[in-house]
């Protein structure tokens, strides 16, 4: 992504409610923080807020953390927030790659990742937030039966997440190569990037798939074969 320098990103960002510069002080404590046993759901690469706002907004009782690794990108999320805060919203400055340093294991019940960098180069495909390493590390972190909800524009990096996926030992639940033409539109909330990209006429592509330790599921995959190509 194109990234325009903000001038004091980090400084507007600490002066937002919903920031935590501090991170790594409230590993294994999240739900101390927000001072209630509600669910914990975690973006990764949240860009500039916008899916994980209108999720904190919609969804009172459920926690959500956002994650992202750039200031700059980050600092749009304040404007989003409404002036009187959102209680269940808290935004981190963070490299997932460092993900077990803020939370413990099993404090997660759901991670959405929206239109992730694809990283289109071998050399760089360890960056990409669908590759092996990263699926090992969210195991570490997901309480055990949690969904991995993936949507992107980028087809050559939905099927090379759906072979990491399968062979990470993760289920898939369901499958769609064009979210807006499936059965599994309802209750979608787009971000940003989605937003652009399906205005622009490109398919959505969407998977969720579950950790389970049993490593087996009796849930049914739903394939949505229809829109395959
Ligand atoms: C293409 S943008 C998508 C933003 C947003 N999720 C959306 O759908 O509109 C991907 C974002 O992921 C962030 N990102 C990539 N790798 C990351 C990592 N290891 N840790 C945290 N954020 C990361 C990038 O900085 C970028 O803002």
């Amino acid at each position: 992504m194109r990234l325009r320098n903000v001038p004091n990103a980090q400084e507007k960002l600490e002066a937002c409610s919903n920031f935590v510069s501090n991170p790594k002080d409230y590993k294994g404590k999240w739900n101390k923080y927000f001072e209630n046993d509600n669910p914990i759901h975690l973006e990764i690469g949240a860009g500039k807020g916008e899916f994980i706002t209108e999720m904190a907004m919609i969804n009172p009782h459920i926690n959500y953390i956002a994650i992202e690794k750039f200031a700059s990108v980050l600092v749009k999320i304040t404007k989003k927030i409404p002036d009187e805060g959102l209680k269940n919203l808290v935004v981190i400055l963070f490299d997932a790659e460092k993900l077990e340093e803020i939370f413990e294991s099993g404090e997660i019940e759901k991670l959405y990742l929206n239109f992730s960098d694809p990283w289109p180069k071998k050399r760089h495909a360890k960056r990409r937030l669908t590759s092996p390493g990263f699926l090992k590390l969210y195991k570490n972190v997901l309480k055990p039966g949690s969904t991995i909800e993936f949507k992107t524009d980028n087809r050559p990096l939905f099927d090379y997440s759906l072979e990491t996926f399968k062979d990470s030992g993760y289920n898939l639940l369901i499958t769609t190569f064009d979210l807006y033409n499936s059965d599994f539109l309802e209750g979608n909330v787009p971000s940003e990037y989605e937003r652009r990209f399906h205005n622009m006429g490109t398919p959505i592509n969407k998977l969720i798939a579950v950790y389970d330790t049993n490593n087996g599921t009796t849930e049914e995959h739903k394939n949505d074969i229809h829109s395959q190509e």
